[in-house]
């Protein structure tokens, strides 16, 4: 995490480990945290793109920072972040009360597709836990910033398809990146990953190069990630933004955070 930003970004770590979920919506849910939605349908369509270059149906995701394997609930379902918020937020949702098989029946309900595999990376491993247990992973790797992957995540890592990541670059860094590219190079998986401002991509693009793929930072895809916590996070942020020569237009008008979205593929590939 970017030193200049500790202190005035709101620390939701303490959620983010938990055998149940239900802290992590109501921290979130409190900033207006919605990147996984807003990136739900830039992921589809990437995905469409990969199906038609690669000539492949069933796909197999790595997700950079799964925590409760939120991405992996939008993406094989038809749920939206806000039902997810509801399910489990609701004194009478689906999911409100601490039930293993009512949260796996409720998942398998809403259809899981298995055309789209998951696996997850993440440190906080009761998170991977919940989601793995519930069928929203196939597998979970707990973080690998400072340690080499094992032969057996390794091999779980094969034959990926595409790495995405929300909310996680700044704790995750260009290290867990090239080793997580590493063991999956021989498939050469696409990555698109959101990266909040102001936090900088060169490091993972310029890893990404030396597996030789090309990086775009693609305006259009830009979504919202966040309401500023309080009014010396938006100070900080815009300063660094500032700082950083970054378009901050939309922060100041918002009251949103923003988030970039780079996607890397092999030259020739890219959507
Ligand atoms: C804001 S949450 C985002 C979770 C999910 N991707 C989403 O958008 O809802 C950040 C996640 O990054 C995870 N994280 C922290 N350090 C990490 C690292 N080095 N590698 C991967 N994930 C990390 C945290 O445990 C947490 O689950």
């Amino acid at each position: 995490m970017d030193a200049s930003l500790v202190g005035t970004k709101p620390d939701f770590t303490a959620a983010y480990n938990h055998r149940w979920p239900h802290s992590y919506f109501r921290a979130h849910l409190a900033l207006d945290y919605m990147i996984p939605d807003r990136a739900k349908p830039v992921f589809e369509r990437v995905f469409a793109d990969y199906r038609r270059v690669r000539r492949k149906n069933s796909l197999k995701i790595i997700d950079v920072g799964c925590s409760y394997g939120i991405n992996a609930a939008l993406l094989r379902t038809n749920l939206d972040l806000d039902e997810l918020y509801a399910a489990y937020l609701e004194p009478s949702g689906s999911l409100s009360r601490r039930q293993e098989t009512e949260h796996s029946d409720f998942f398998r309900n809403c259809g899981l597709r298995d055309d789209i595999r998951f696996v997850g990376i993440d440190p906080s491993f009761r998170a991977v836990r919940y989601a793995q247990s519930l069928g929203l992973l196939e597998a979970g790797i707990t973080a690998v910033e400072t340690r080499d992957l094992t032969v057996n995540e390794r091999c779980t890592l094969m034959d990926a398809d595409i790495l995405i990541s929300t909310g996680c670059v700044g704790y995750a860094t260009e290290q867990t990146f090239a080793r997580v590219y590493h063991a999956s190079a021989t498939s050469r998986p696409w990555v698109v990953a959101f990266a909040m401002h102001p936090f900088s991509y060169d490091a993972i693009a310029a890893v990404l190069r030396g597996f030789a793929l090309e990086t775009k930072l693609v305006d259009r895809f830009r979504q919202r990630q966040r309401r500023f916590s309080t009014p010396a996070e938006r100070e900080t942020i815009l300063n660094a933004m500032a700082k950083l020569g970054m378009e901050d237009h939309l922060e100041r008008t918002t009251g949103y955070i923003y988030a970039s979205c780079y996607i890397s593929a092999p030259a020739g590939e890219a959507p």
